[in-house]
């Protein structure tokens, strides 16, 4: 049944831009592949993200966070991760449900069993076949960040050469007490989990890490059928 792969790490550590290296490599070699993202991916999903990241917001309860992020997600995962799996495809997430546990959960101090099982609901128990995890140092994500935006995006723009820039968003602009309890409990999660898991440095050049992140999925490509030439 297909191969769910997602991208998980802090603010700025790159996982938009090798989800998408990924994407591109694996279509090439003629896979059926789509990439989507959290929140977001759907119609309704990225009406329920514009919420989220809104600087506006500051009133939001972290109840209603994590329910639009989970509803967010249930939408996704309906409308199209689960149909792409079950046609046999690779579904690349940059961001899940573990973003879930380490910023709400570890971050905002949500109990984790409660989100355990409102993240069951959302998803019906879906897991990814592999998680890469970004590590790349809290403060320095958030400068990369910072950078990308106050030069109007070019650089971010040149160096994942598509997609969207990096945006600055209502959940980085918390303080950095904040990120930091949320890559500890990245750290948590990947220590209760390690086979699904693998930590790859996110400090050495994009294209290094593009290749580890390939060298880790290919050995697996074998479970899913290529598309018919045309
Ligand atoms: N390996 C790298 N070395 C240096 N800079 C990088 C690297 N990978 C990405 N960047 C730059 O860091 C910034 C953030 O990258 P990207 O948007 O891919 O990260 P992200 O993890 O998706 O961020 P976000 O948390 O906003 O979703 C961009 O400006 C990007 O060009
Ligand atoms: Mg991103």
């Amino acid at each position: 049944m297909g191969l769910f792969i997602t991208f998980e790490g802090p603010e700025g550590s790159g996982k938009s831009t090798q989800a998408r290296l990924l994407y591109e490599r694996i279509q090439a070699l003629g896979y059926p592949v789509i990439l989507t993202r959290e929140p977001g991916g759907t119609r309704i999903s990225e009406l329920i993200r514009r919420i989220l990241v809104d600087l506006r917001h500051t009133e939001m309860a972290p109840t209603t966070e994590t329910l639009l992020f989970s509803a967010a997600r249930a939408q996704l995962v309906s409308e199209l991760v689960r149909p792409y799996l079950n046609t046999g495809g690779i579904v690349l997430c940059d961001r899940y449900a573990d973003s879930t546990f380490a910023y709400q959960g570890y971050g905002l101090g949500r109990d984790l069993d409660e989100l355990h099982a409102i993240t069951t609901i959302a998803t019906g128990g879906l897991q990814p076949d592999l998680t890469f995890y970004l590590d790349l140092d809290v403060e320095a994500g958030l400068q990369r960040k910072r950078w990308a935006r106050d030069r109007g995006s070019e650089a971010s723009k040149a160096v994942s050469s598509s997609g969207p820039p990096a945006e600055w968003n209502r959940l980085d602009a918390r303080d950095l007490a904040y990120h930091q309890r949320v890559a500890a409990g990245f750290a948590e999660l990947i220590r209760n989990n390690p086979e699904r898991w693998r930590r790859c440095s996110a400090e050495q050049p994009l294209d290094q890490l593009a290749e580890q992140i390939f060298a880790a999925v290919e050995p697996i490509l074998e479970r899913v059928a290529r598309l018919e030439p045309h």
